[in-house]
C-alpha cells in the first residue's frame, strides 16, 4: 500500500485530501479497530428500548456481541454476549423479556444483571469453584447522556462520557428536549449493509452537498407537494445562531439548520403538511416548546441537524423525523448499519403518523433516500479500485471560511483530523472556532 500520508491538510493553499488507502486496506482497518473502536466511547442503545424490568436487546457494538438489559432492579446493564463457560453467544434473540438468559449449549443461566444463577449438575464442580467468578463479562465502562447509552472497551479510558461528548451534548439536548419525558425509539429496527467503507457513511451522513443531486428524485417529490425548496433553504441560513458546518470538538461535528419559518413545515426537507389540522397541531407543538425553552432554542430544535458523534454514531434529526444510525466495518469494503427512529411520545397521533411516514419515505431501506446513498457509496468503493492511479479524495469545499455552510465540507474535515490524530498521533489545530456549549436558563 502507498506510503503517502492518510490526509493532506494544507492550510495555506488551502486544500484537504484524504488518502483512498484508508478505504480499502486491511491493515488500516486492523489499526482502526485497535486505535478507534477499542478506545472511543461507542453508542449502545437508547433507554426507551428497555421500558420494563428484565427487558433485553442484543446487538453488536464495536464488533463485539452485547446484551443491553434492564435488570430486575431497574438499572441498565451492558453484558458481553459470550458464555463464561465455553464462549457461546448466550442470547440469540434480537429482543425479549425474561428473568433468565440461558445458554443453550450446556444450560448455564444468568439473570439480566449478568450473574450466573444456575446450571445443570452444579455438584460436579470442585469445592472452592465459585459462580460469582463466572458472570457475563462487561465492557470497561458504560454511561449515558439523556437516555443515550454508550460503552467503552478501553480500561485505560480517562475521559468520562460527558467529557468525551464535550459540546456535542448541546446537539443531543436539541433532540432530547423535544420530549417532556424521554424521547422514544419507535418499534422496529432498520438493518442493512453496504459494500462500502464505513467512513464513507460518516461523510455521507453529514454531507449537505449531495442532497440536491443524489436525492434529486426525493427533492422533486417534495417540490411536487407544493414546496419552494429555494426559499426554504434561504430561510434556514437567515439566523445568527450556529448553523451550517460546525466543529463540535473531539472529532464530533454537525450540519445544523435553524427554523426561521415560524412553524410552516416539519423540516427543511419535509413535504407540505397535507391538511390544516396538521399545520395547527405543528404550530401548537411549537408554541409549547417556545413556552418551555424560548424561541431561539426552539428554532434551533425544529431546524434540525445531522450530528456525528465520533466515530460512528449519527443523529440525523431533520424535524420531519429523527434517525439514530450506527455502523461497523466487517471488512474495509463492507459494513453493517443499524438505524432506529426517535419521536417525542407525547406527539399527537396525526402528527406522529405523518412523521413515521416521512421517516420511512426518506430513510427507509426502500425509501427515496437511503437506496440512493447505498448506490452512491458502493460506487465510490468500486471507484477506489483505481487508487493506484489516483490515491486522493478531495474534501476542500469551504476550507478557509470562518462560517462554512452546511453544503461545504468542514464537518468531514473535522472527522478526518480526529481520525488522523488517533491513527498517527499527529495533532492538528481546528480550522474554525470550535462550537461551545450554550448556557441556557432552561437547561435540563
Ligand atoms: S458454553 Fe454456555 S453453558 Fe456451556
Ligand atoms: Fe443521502
Amino acid at each position: 500500500m502507498n506510503d503517502l500520508p492518510l490526509i493532506i491538510d494544507d492550510r495555506e493553499t488551502p486544500k484537504f485530501w484524504v488518502n483512498r488507502k484508508t478505504m480499502i486496506a486491511q491493515d488500516i482497518l486492523d489499526q482502526e479497530r485497535a486505535e478507534i473502536f477499542d478506545k472511543c466511547w461507542l453508542y449502545v442503545g437508547h433507554e426507551s428500548e428497555l421500558p420494563n424490568v428484565n427487558d433485553f436487546r442484543t446487538r453488536r457494538v464495536g464488533g463485539r456481541s452485547i446484551i443491553f438489559t434492564r435488570g430486575r432492579d431497574g438499572e441498565i446493564n451492558v453484558l458481553v454476549n459470550t458464555c463464561p463457560h465455553r464462549g457461546m453467544e448466550v442470547e440469540s434473540r434480537a429482543s425479549g423479556n425474561g428473568r433468565l438468559l440461558r445458554c443453550f449449549y450446556h444450560g448455564w443461566a444468568f439473570n439480566t444483571a449478568g450473574d450466573l444463577v444456575s446450571m445443570p449438575d452444579e455438584e460436579s464442580y470442585p469445592d472452592g469453584w465459585s459462580k460469582a467468578e463466572r458472570c457475563l463479562p462487561r465492557p470497561a465502562y458504560i454511561d449515558s447522556y439523556r437516555g443515550f447509552w454508550f460503552l467503552c472497551w478501553d480500561t485505560a479510558q480517562k475521559q468520562s462520557l460527558y467529557e468525551y461528548l464535550g459540546a456535542a451534548t448541546d446537539f443531543i439536548d436539541l433532540i432530547a428536549d423535544q420530549s417532556e419525558t424521554l424521547m422514544q425509539v419507535a418499534p422496529g429496527t432498520h438493518l442493512y449493509s453496504m459494500k462500502a467503507n464505513w467512513k464513507l457513511l460518516v461523510e455521507n451522513s453529514i454531507d449537505g452537498y449531495h442532497a440536491m443531486t443524489t436525492h434529486n428524485r426525493y427533492i422533486q417529490m417534495v417540490t411536487a407537494s407544493g414546496v419552494d425548496m429555494k426559499s426554504r433553504m434561504g430561510e434556514t441560513g437567515n439566523s445568527n445562531d450556529p448553523a451550517g458546518g460546525l466543529d463540535l470538538g473531539n472529532g464530533h461535528a454537525a450540519v445544523a439548520n435553524v427554523d426561521m419559518s415560524g412553524g410552516d413545515y416539519a423540516g427543511t426537507l419535509s413535504r407540505q403538511f397535507p391538511d390544516a389540522e396538521a399545520v395547527a397541531l405543528h404550530r401548537q407543538r411549537r408554541e409549547g416548546l417556545i413556552a418551555r425553552y424560548g424561541e431561539r432554542w426552539t428554532n434551533r430544535m425544529l431546524g434540525g441537524r445531522n450530528v456525528l458523534i465520533f466515530p460512528n454514531l449519527m443523529l440525523i434529526d431533520l424535524g420531519m423525523g429523527c434517525t439514530i444510525r450506527t455502523f461497523y466495518p466487517d471488512e474495509p469494503g463492507y459494513m453493517e448499519i443499524t438505524a432506529w427512529e426517535l419521536s417525542p411520545p407525547e406527539m399527537d397521533d396525526h402528527l406522529l403518523k405523518l412523521r413515521l411516514s416521512d421517516f420511512l419515505t426518506f430513510w427507509g431501506p426502500a425509501g427515496l433516500a437511503t437506496p440512493d446513498d447505498v448506490e452512491a457509496l458502493e460506487r465510490c468503493q468500486r471507484g477506489f479500485r483505481a487508487t493506484g492511479v489516483d490515491p486522493w479524495n478531495d474534501l476542500s469545499r469551504g476550507m478557509g471560511k470562518r462560517r462554512p455552510k452546511g453544503d461545504e465540507e468542514l464537518q468531514m474535515r473535522t472527522f478526518w483530523r480526529r481520525y488522523n490524530e488517533l491513527m498517527t498521533g499527529e495533532v492538528s489545530k481546528p480550522e474554525v472556532e470550535v462550537y461551545r456549549r450554550v448556557v441556557r436558563e432552561t437547561a435540563a
